[in-house]
């Protein structure tokens, strides 16, 4: 978490790094701040709250300086306050570093720190950066020059454990900047005389569409017009720029009032450009860069489907296509779990990973402990470049174009379009069923034109928002597939309008959580599964029974007088209907948090990319 900005050119760099970070504030907005070379120095600015707060901090406007570093907090280590904001700066002021990941043994660093004579004003993790990167400055009487800026900077990360990505300048570089990374996001924007740094690339697109990828502990002393590179021991190694075909606008809000709203209306495009070529009706599924064959695909014993949250929820929709299309058993686990239940993994299994950012710490941690079992790994991101598809040894894309909102949602429909697609490709190779994959083909080249016949339910949607956005608890019930849409929708709720909801299998309710179904209770029904439709209304008709107030979402014929409020969708292939179905869900929780006035592109205690553990 956490999003970190650095410029260093001919401009003032004060407005470019306070703009940067408010397009990284999805990755934390608890606090800010920013640290620039002035001619007499380092200065700092940083204050608690959002980005926006730093414009009215005095003397901000006075900044001369054309370099500079930026930092936007989503607190871990002490709470959001001035002194915890970043940057932080050595004892001598000598130093000042922003810093995005946590430092798991800052207590130990300083403890030697303290022993040494330095004091600390923070409750921070990332304070010890700078006095470290100083101690180890001041001890050497060997180097000069940027080697003895570099060898410092890489004595104290070499000490660090966990994760780091890290801004350094320094008074007696008034002309340059270190940054280094490892296991947190960073990459360097090249300009033409100024090189920009940013956790992320939308951040900086405006400015440059030319971007330098950083691996773990490369190491790179910038100036003006120059990026050097170095590698883990501080030898210098070459790198090439990648072109990143994005454009700045598709980071902005295009007229809507929400990055969300936005996202959401994007999706029948996303949908289409992740589709893009892969296949036509009569042609076989292709994927750049797969190689699978079907002795390999036939040797496999698992899959494991690896993702958190929203990612998650999209791989139990592909667990259930690639079971029933290729008869592989599939798990889906949550990546945080992952990697400490000791999984069953060896040369015959294949692990996915699915993260839009590619950066969540907990996904990266178990895509590293597969490979090490010995596992074949593929990764799918929306982000080129980023670290899952660095870390994979297959890589495929979603096409749904820079994703701001935290609520993830042209992102999630784009992931079940691309695993239903990849499950046909394992399909049509293993030689299985080529009749039906030709019609689910079709079936989902029509997925985008059923999308935008969802989004026309708005209206109704919001009617029935204003009726229930005061309401406490909310449940998402549905059987197959339809479990795996009613948590997404159920996550959706709770995480932008702070409603306490719970999703589950519908015949699982009766087992005790109908305990909790009493009079005006709203439980919202989805209904896709043709062969559960008579079962799954049973168990609605059980909580009517009990008083609730229902929403359903379906594309089969039901009784609609049972109902308070049906939403009907396009009628699709099961395997599928998750895209069109969960767009109603997540117009409803947009619509429910508006309702109650919260912030939906920025909800509280969350970020939209998790890169801690
Ligand atoms: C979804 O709305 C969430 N904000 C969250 O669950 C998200 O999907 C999760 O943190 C995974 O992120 P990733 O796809 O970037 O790995």
């Amino acid at each position: 978490m956490c999003g970190i900005v650095g410029y260093i050119g001919k401009q003032k760099a004060s407005p470019i790094l306070i703009n940067g970070l408010m397009r990284l504030e999805y990755r934390g907005y608890d606090s800010a701040g920013i640290s620039t070379i002035e001619a007499d120095g380092l200065s700092i600015m940083k204050d608690k709250g959002r980005v926006k707060n730093l414009y009215n901090l005095e003397g901000i406007n006075d900044l001369k300086g054309t370099i500079g570093i930026a930092h936007t907090r989503w607190a871990t280590h002490g709470k959001p306050s001035k002194e915890n904001a970043h940057p932080h700066q050595d004892n001598s002021k000598s130093f000042s570093v922003v810093h995005n990941g946590i430092i798991e043994n800052y207590n130990e660093l300083k403890k030697f720190l303290i022993d040494n004579g330095y004091k600390f004003y923070s409750e921070t993790d990332t304070e010890i950066v700078p006095n470290l990167i100083h101690y180890y400055y001041t001890n050497n009487n060997n180097e000069s020059g940027k080697m003895k800026f570099l060898t410092a900077v890489k004595k104290a990360c070499s000490d660090l454990k966990g994760s780091f990505a890290l801004e350094i300048i320094c008074k007696d570089f008034p002309d340059n900047m270190v940054v280094v990374r490892k296991d947190s996001p960073l990459v360097i924007g090249k300009g033409i005389d100024e090189n920009y740094i940013s956790s992320d690339i939308p951040a900086i697109l405006s400015f440059t569409r030319n971007f330098y990828l950083l691996n773990d502990f490369e190491y790179v002393f910038l100036s003006r017009d120059s990026a050097e590179f170095y590698d883990k021991d501080l030898n210098k190694i070459d790198k090439e720029t990648k072109s990143i075909e994005w454009d700045a606008t598709s980071s902005e809000k295009n007229g809507y009032d929400d990055f969300m709203l936005k996202e959401i209306h994007e999706q029948p495009t996303a949908i289409r450009e992740t589709i893009g070529a892969k296949f036509n009706e009569n042609s076989k599924c292709e994927f750049d860069g797969l190689d699978f064959s079907k002795d390999y695909l036939s040797s496999l014993n698992r899959i494991y489907i690896v993702a958190c949250g929203t990612a998650m929820h999209a791989g139990l929709v592909g667990k259930n296509v690639i079971e029933k299309l290729c008869r592989i058993p599939t798990e889906v686990d949550i990546a945080s779990e992952f990697r400490y239940r000791d999984p069953l993994i060896d040369d015959k299994t294949l692990c996915i990973f699915i993260s839009q950012s590619g950066e969540t710490a907990d996904t990266i941690a178990a895509l590293k402990l597969s490979k090490e079992k010995g596992a074949k790994t593929l990764a799918i991101s929306n982000v080129i470049g980023s670290s899952i598809t660095r870390e994979a040894d297959y890589s495929i894309y979603t096409h749904a174009g820079p994703e701001i909102a935290v609520a993830s949602t042209k992102a999630y429909t784009s992931q079940v379009v691309l695993l239903v697609i990849l499950a046909i490709y394992f399909a049509e190779i293993l030689e299985s069923d080529s009749e039906n994959l030709v019609k689910l083909k079709k079936e989902i080249l029509e997925l985008p034109k059923q999308v935008e016949q969802c989004l026309q339910l708005k209206d109704k949607i919001k009617e029935f928002a204003k009726r229930i956005y005061q309401e406490k608890d909310v449940f998402f019930i549905g059987r197959g597939v339809d479990e795996a849409i009613a948590k997404e929708g159920c996550l959706k709720l709770k995480e932008i309008s702070y409603i306490h909801s719970e999703s589950y299998a519908a015949g699982e309710l009766k087992h005790g959580a109908i305990a909790l179904i009493e009079k005006g209770v709203t439980v919202v029904g989805v209904i896709t599964e043709p062969t559960l439709v008579e079962k799954t209304i049973s168990n609605i008709q059980e909580v009517i029974t009990r008083g609730a107030k229902t929403l359903i979402v379906t594309n089969q014929k039901v009784d609609k007088s049972m109902f308070d409020t049906v939403l009907e969708i396009p009628e699709t292939n099961p395997f599928i209907s998750p895209v069109i179905a969960t767009v109603p869900l997540q117009l409803l929780a947009y619509y429910i948090s508006k309702e109650k006035g919260l912030d939906v592109d920025k909800p509280r205690n969350l970020a939209k990319s998790v890169t801690v553990e």
